[in-house]
């Protein structure tokens, strides 16, 4: 596993940034997570969906191989889409369990996800608080479905996803973006800002301009993720491309 030399500068000084090479993105985040695990093994971890941590996931699977004990875990996605069953493919529930609660050994009934239940927030407030979020970041700025203009103090709600949003998902929807559900159900960004440490994942140059504004311009909210600049402890682990390097 290695990691690669970093030129940008984080606005807060509280970001740690990790620079891997693609194939090492995954491994690297995988660390992050794993050390949380260790130190609470029956904490709450929140869960992204999408393309991004996928590779993290992987590599969480193997450490649990290596004797890393996850089943301990209760796990908290950040969205899912309105209108879609949750044993239909597609969901987010579905997402979770496949890739993430099934390969770490993690009960069905300690995977929550927005919309199951009325108060999101009060349901992940009552299981302690998120200990360590996982996040992506939308070519928009976007961090869960919070797209650009959402309050920075929003807590978990019914959204509306943009038109660049359903355009990236439509590969999950057999390329079609107006199969795309309209809505969302997603963590709020004070919600998500309210878990104890977060990391986020990026990759690909399609991130760069987007991850940039969020590590190095203002906190606004129309760029999202630039909220977590307000964060004590937030990782991201993103590759050179994605950092605007290459
Ligand atoms: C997924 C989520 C989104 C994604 C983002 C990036 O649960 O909340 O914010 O993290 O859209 O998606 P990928 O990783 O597919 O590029």
């Amino acid at each position: 596993m290695s990691t690669t030399a970093v030129r940008l500068r984080p606005a807060s000084p509280r970001t740690r940034l990790i620079a891997a090479p693609p194939d090492q993105l995954g491994a690297v985040a995988a660390v992050v997570v794993a050390d949380f695990v260790r130190a609470q093994p029956n904490g709450v971890l929140g869960i992204a969906t999408g393309a991004s941590p996928m590779s993290l996931y992987r590599g969480l699977a193997a450490h649990r191989l290596a004797g890393l004990a996850t089943e301990g875990l209760t796990l908290c996605a950040l969205d899912e889409y309105v209108g879609i069953a949750p044993d239909d493919p597609r969901s987010y529930r579905s997402y979770v369990l496949k890739n993430v609660a099934g390969p770490l050994g993690i009960p069905a009934e300690r995977v929550h996800l927005p919309g199951e239940v009325d108060d999101y927030d009060q349901l992940i407030a009552s299981l302690g608080g998120v200990g360590l979020q996982i996040v992506g970041i939308g070519g928009n700025g976007h961090i869960g479905f919070n797209e650009p203009g959402s309050a920075l103090e929003s807590s978990t709600r019914v959204v509306e996803l943009t038109a660049e949003t359903r355009q990236a998902n439509a590969r999950y929807f057999g390329g079609d973006p107006a199969a795309v559900p309209q809505q969302a159900m997603t963590q709020g960004i004070r919600t998500i800002c309210n878990a104890a440490g977060i990391v986020m994942v990026a990759s690909g140059a399609a991130k760069a301009q987007a991850l940039v504004a969020a590590l190095t311009g203002p906190v606004t909210s129309q760029v999202p993720a630039s909220a977590l600049q307000l964060h004590p402890a937030v990782t991201v682990v993103a590759d050179a491309a994605a950092l605007g390097e290459e």
